[in-house]
């Protein structure tokens, strides 16, 4: 009986040590995740209604955020930085996951105000803020990604589409904003576009507010 019980505790013991190591999602120093969480709510709560600088929504927050757990995502880029509400939730998921961002914005001014706003919530570690055009500087990005968030100017979505789904790995996802603006001509074409491609399953998450496309990659064509 005793060395039943013995047997049990050293394979619970062994299961236990497998998932902690190998999921990264599981802190290796779970004091420095505690802070950073009560450092990142905090910030959140104190701008919750500063956000006015077309940024997406607390509930879009949420969704990239739960995408990027869920899927323990690592390679983030986010298109439209702006000053830097979606950038702060993917960043948040990444310290989790072990990721980074990539995050890219063309006005001086809100890349600025971004940066102030990355340090203030203790996520600066976690992103590399690219004052550029997105345009040009996505043909140059290196990749690989595994997420990709397009928030900038919607008639050249599907450009963006068309320049990173080579660096896009497989299982990943490409998703875009504001894709329920039936009005915009750029998010129909963009639309029409990833739901033809067959080696892309493409949905509209529900639960978002303003419409997050979601694109994943089942395989490389
Ligand atoms: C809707 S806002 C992004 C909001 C941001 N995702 C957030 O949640 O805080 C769009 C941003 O894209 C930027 N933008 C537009 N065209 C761009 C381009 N070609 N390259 C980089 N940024 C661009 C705009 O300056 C603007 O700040």
């Amino acid at each position: 009986m005793k060395k039943k019980f013995n047997i049990a505790f050293i394979f619970i013991s062994f299961i236990l040590f497998l998932s902690i190591s190998i999921n990264p999602a599981i802190s290796k120093e779970p004091g420095k995740n505690k802070n950073l969480d009560e450092k990142v709510g905090k910030f959140l709560e104190s701008h919750r209604d500063q956000w006015v600088d077309w940024n997406v929504s607390e509930v879009d927050g949420k969704v990239l955020y739960d995408l990027i757990i869920r899927n323990n995502y690592t390679k983030a880029l986010d298109i439209g930085t702006s000053t830097g509400h979606s950038a702060i939730w993917i960043a948040w998921a990444l310290s989790k996951t072990g990721g980074k961002l990539i995050t890219i914005e063309i006005h001086e001014g809100r890349y600025k105000k971004a940066l102030v706003n990355f340090k203030e919530a203790g996520l600066s570690e976690y992103i590399d803020a690219r004052l550029a055009d997105a345009h040009e500087l996505v043909k140059e990005l290196e990749g690989p990604f595994d997420f990709i968030f397009s928030d900038a100017d919607k008639e050249w979505y599907k450009n963006y589409f068309v320049a990173l789904e080579p660096k896009l790995e497989v299982g990943g996802c490409f998703t875009a904003h504001n894709v329920t603006w039936k009005s915009s001509r750029g998010i129909k074409e963009f639309l029409d576009y990833v739901l033809s491609l067959p080696n892309f399953e493409t949905k509209i998450d529900r639960s978002s507010q303003q419409g997050i496309s979601i694109s994943c990659k089942k395989a490389e064509k």
